[in-house]
């Protein structure tokens, strides 16, 4: 066997004016990260300490480092807008916050308080401000996570912990525009399970979806959607994203049953659908509901949504047993409406009735 040639990246940081702009008209999702980041320690018996806002940069760690080996790890997402009057703001960062201690709960780690998780974004988006895309719906987006550093191998909640923000520019998550999302109805393979950890956002729930997600695309869709794991039958959530059915003037998105993550953007959209003159409402939905009243006409439109997707269209549903068009496979009309009211808010093109957008 033939060694690799290990090829040494030297840190280019900041990068220039040039180089920043070029990624700024492409930015994509995930792929360019901006030239800082935060970073705070945990230690027990010391609590928080040592918050800094450094160049960005790979971290060195040890081969026994816990969260390589147990996954005691959580993370947030959250966009950064640039406003029409040049002024930035994120979309409620402290429901992202209070989202992330939940998470910490579950996953037996520390609880950074509400008001540094916001400073250590804003700082970061203070910095980097020049990354905040000025166009159409870009945005700057936020992955603020935390890890264990403690290093062994025994298995127990670490004693120390880095929290950590890093950003990214971000375009369209799916590339395209908005064109309707193509899903496979997962019946047997399970995103989280009752008393488990769906409702955290935690690295594992995606580790656990990945599977059926590659199976998906062998069946030629884009997207999975989960079940309930007992029966077989409600449907939770995507991998990323939550789920809403629109009966005509009225949408419907599954209840949180403790298996499914509680999106800010769904929570965001039962209030902003009923501003707009909708009625919305949380209810358990069955795969038998999903199809029928697709096939009786009362189910008018799907759609997905969240952070990094904002509002995305079904077109296109496949099963093992069954596969049907949603609508007429195109953007619905109160999908569209919906994700237009979101995104005005967010962007600064509509008026922030709810004091959702915090300003730097
Ligand atoms: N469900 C899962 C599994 C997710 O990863 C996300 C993304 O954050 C969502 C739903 C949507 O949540 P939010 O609207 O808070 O981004
Ligand atoms: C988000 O929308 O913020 C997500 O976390 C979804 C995905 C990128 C994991």
């Amino acid at each position: 066997m033939t060694t690799p040639t290990i090829e040494l990246k030297p840190t280019a940081r900041p990068l220039s004016d040039t180089e920043r702009e070029a990624i700024l008209a492409d930015p994509g999702f995930g792929r360019f990260f901006t030239d800082h980041m935060v970073t705070i320690r945990w230690t027990e018996g010391r609590g928080w300490h040592d918050a800094q806002l450094e160049p960005y940069a790979p971290l060195s760690m040890d081969p026994a480092n816990m969260t390589l080996h147990y996954a005691q790890t959580i993370f947030e997402g959250l966009k950064a807008y640039r406003r029409p009057d040049g002024t930035v703001a994120s979309f409620r960062p402290r429901a992202n916050a209070e989202r992330f201690q939940t998470s910490a709960r579950r996953l037996a780690m520390p609880e950074l308080p509400v008001e540094t998780f916001i400073e250590a974004c804003d700082a970061l988006v203070q910095q980097d401000k020049a990354w905040v895309p000025a166009h159409g719906e870009s945005s700057l987006y936020l992955r603020p996570f935390m890890i264990a550093t403690e290093n062994g191998l025994g298995v127990k909640p670490a004693n120390e912990y880095l929290f950590l923000v890093i950003a990214s520019p971000a375009g369209a998550y799916f590339s395209g525009g908005v064109k309707p999302v193509s899903i496979w109805l997962s019946e047997d393979r399970v995103r989280a399970v009752p008393g488990g950890m769906g409702d955290a956002k935690t690295g594992g729930n995606y580790a656990a979806s990945l599977l059926a997600q590659a199976e998906a695309a062998e069946k030629g869709c884009e997207q999975v959607a989960y079940l309930d794991a007992v029966e077989h039958k409600w449907v939770e959530e995507l991998g990323g994203m939550n789920l809403y059915f629109v009966y005509g003037n009225k949408i419907v998105t599954p209840s949180l049953t403790g298996s499914l993550l509680p999106g800010i953007t769904r929570d965001s959209l039962l209030t902003l659908a009923r501003d707009l003159g909708y009625e919305a409402e949380e209810a358990r939905v069955s795969i038998d509901d999903w199809k029928n009243h697709t096939a009786d006409g009362s189910l008018t439109e799907v759609f997905a949504c969240g952070t990094a997707a904002v509002i995305t269209p079904v077109g296109l549903v496949k099963s093992a047993g069954a596969e049907w068009t949603q609508g007429d496979g195109e953007p619905g009309k109160v999908t569209m409406r919906l994700r237009e009211a979101l995104l005005g808010l967010q962007t600064g093109a509509e008026s922030d009735t709810h004091g959702w957008m915090h300003e730097l």
